[in-house]
């Protein structure tokens, strides 16, 4: 890379380690971020079917998100009415016209309505117009349903668009790349024990990548210096000269996405999307990690591998693109899980130091830190 994107001014400092360990701290996370904003939930393509439904952790809350036979995605927090069993247990599925609260079979339509309950003939006072699911705000973009649980949502232009970092050139970039249109290739779900700050952290740097990342450095050649490749203004990662494509072995990927320019062209691109979500950009795939913090110390993260329609639908073997992230993945995941036991230490109890290719990531506990002030 030609251009430094941070004056090296030294060390500044990260969070101290209960920031990772404190139950109380990530209580407020959850009242506070992800109970509060916009969250990416599930892959809309999940969910093709009238019926199909898939249910997720948002905050403490459990989140039913399914389709109606209108065509429309609606949520739900998965809660019965009644008395308050989780009406769908599983974590995804198909209805065949109905949900039936497993315990004393109160029945939902995919629209939240109260449709039966046994012996409603005896209550003749049940509301049922009153008694519907608790619905949860929805919107779709890039191919995901984002669920909001706030009473008032944030707007979703200014706090998830406006979050795409502007170091890839502008809000609209991953628009670019159609992710909405692609076909979900490979999904492979990770149980991480760390908590979501640090595999956030981790994502946003690059100064452990010719440490931990081996095959990454072999295609992207300047990771080795520790820049990453969002802290680079508008301007990514070039593929190494003897790489032919993202992929474990440099080996072809796929053509290149419609609507991609040449400056997209052999060239890799990243960004975060708060408060969860990891977008990687390559020109022939897109790959997208959505974290659902369980714990402090625990953190489920579903990541896709997304290709044009007729990649997949021709039966293309994809394991090779696959292969490189995930590979990747393990590797960070498997820092992020050394990391975390550590944050309990008196070593770390105010905190360790970022080096100026992390300084980009004190904007991010900026960031957190001020919603939960
Ligand atoms: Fe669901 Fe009773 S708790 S029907
Ligand atoms: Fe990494």
């Amino acid at each position: 890379m030609t251009t430094t994107p941070i004056t090296p001014t030294g060390l500044l400092p990260t969070l101290p380690g209960p920031a990772y360990t404190d139950p109380a701290t990530f209580l407020r996370e959850q009242e506070r971020i992800f109970e509060a904003r916009w969250f990416c939930a599930v892959r809309a393509g999940d969910l093709l079917t009238p019926g199909s439904f898939r249910t997720v952790t948002v905050g403490r809350e459990n989140v039913l998100i399914t389709r109606g036979r209108d065509g429309a995605l609606r949520a739900f927090l998965n809660v019965c009415r009644h008395r308050g069993a989780r009406l769908c247990t599983e974590e995804a599925g198909q209805v065949r016209r109905t949900f039936r609260c497993p315990y004393h079979a109160w029945t939902y339509a995919p629209d939240g309505r109260l449709v039966a309950a046994p012996n409603l003939k005896d209550l003749p006072g049940l509301d049922r117009s009153a008694h519907g699911l608790i619905g949860v705000a929805l919107r779709e973009w890039l191919g995901y349903a984002w669920v909001c649980l706030a009473d008032e949502p944030p707007s979703f232009e200014e706090t998830v668009i406006g979050s795409v970092s502007a170091r890839l050139g502008d809000d609209r970039a991953v628009e670019r790349y159609r992710p909405a249109d692609l076909v979900l290739g490979r999904r492979v779900t990770y149980d991480v024990r760390a908590n979501w700050k640090l595999i956030v952290e981790n994502f946003m740097e690059c100064y452990h990548c010719a440490t931990i990342h081996p095959e990454l450095v072999q295609v992207l050649p300047e990771f080795a210096q520790g820049w990453a490749a969002q802290a680079a203004v508008g301007h990514g990662a070039a593929f190494a000269q003897d790489v032919e494509g993202f992929t474990v072995d440099g080996s072809g990927g796929f053509g290149r996405l419609p609507g991609l320019a040449d400056e997209q062209d052999r060239r890799y691109f990243a960004t975060t999307i708060r408060p969860q979500v990891f977008v990687n950009l390559v020109p022939d795939h897109v790959i997208l990690h959505r974290m659902f913090p369980l714990a402090p110390d625990r953190t489920r993260v579903e990541c896709d591998w997304l290709y044009a329609a007729d990649v997949i639908d021709g039966g293309a073997d994809v394991s090779a693109s696959v292969e490189l992230f995930h590979r990747v993945n393990e590797q960070d995941f498997a820092a992020c899980e050394r990391t975390q036991p550590a944050m309990h230490s008196r070593a770390y109890a105010a905190g360790g130091v970022l080096v100026p290719t992390e300084h980009h990531i004190t904007e991010f506990h900026h960031w957190v830190t001020s919603l939960l002030a």
